[in-house]
């Protein structure tokens, strides 16, 4: 089955518990929360105490996702808030290390690929992610348009984690909505990340119900 993880991105933040609450409800499987320094993306978003808030209101995992830079500098704040925390290849850490300290301090470690990087650039960092992120698009800012570049990568990266038989969990971000997340679920995605097609929809449960549904 496959797992929705909404990203709370395009949520009014003073009305953030009740829209968790819809998301619980209409059975979200995690909550996507991306954090933004205005450094390795050009936007800011919310980071540690925002986090710590969400976390003590709902039972959902929370899926983190790091864009800033150089993040192993603050991995330990971040995984004692997080269930999945992620970080991008491209960030400036040493990506085997920290994926590995993501690990120590209990969380499951993810590592996350822009669209500019190739999937083969991560193949032997597979063993140590317990989940992969492709964006499907430029990391930022919510509402974008998929790039169906994406789908060839996650297929690639499907193959190689079926391949050395890992467990890794393949999670897809960017432009989810009822015409690509088929597509991206057929190219081998398990985990969708959605943001405004989700809280847009006039009725959650039922497009939470069909994006899980699909095969
Ligand atoms: C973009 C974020 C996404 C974003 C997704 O940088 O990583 O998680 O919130 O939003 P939608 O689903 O609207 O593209
Ligand atoms: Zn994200």
């Amino acid at each position: 089955m496959v797992k929705l993880s909404p990203s709370v991105l395009t949520a009014d933040f003073l009305t953030l518990k009740n829209d968790i609450e819809r998301l619980e409800a209409a059975g979200a499987d995690m909550l996507h929360l991306d954090v933004m320094d205005g450094i390795f993306v050009p936007n800011i978003s919310f980071g540690v105490p925002v986090i710590n808030s969400i976390k003590k209101h709902t039972n959902l995992p929370l899926d983190v996702h790091l864009m800033i830079d150089r993040p192993h500098r603050y991995i330990k704040e971040f995984a004692a808030v997080s269930d999945y925390l992620g970080f991008h290849f491209e960030a400036g850490s040493p990506v085997a290390e920290t994926l590995k300290e993501i690990r120590n301090l209990g969380c499951k470690s993810c590592l996350t690929i822009k669209p500019c990087t190739a999937p083969e650039q991560i193949f032997e960092f597979l063993p140590l992610c317990d989940m992969v992120l492709v964006m499907s698009v430029e990391p930022g800012f919510g509402g974008q348009k998929f790039m169906p570049e994406a789908l060839n990568k996650l297929s690639i990266l499907r193959a190689e984690i079926n391949r050395l038989g890992l467990n890794t969990e393949l999670e897809v971000d960017g432009g989810i909505n009822k015409e690509t997340a088929p597509l991206a679920v057929n190219a081998g995605a398990g985990v969708l990340v959605a943001g405004n097609y989700i809280f847009a929809s006039p009725d959650m449960k039922a497009t939470a119900k069909e994006i899980k549904a699909l095969k």
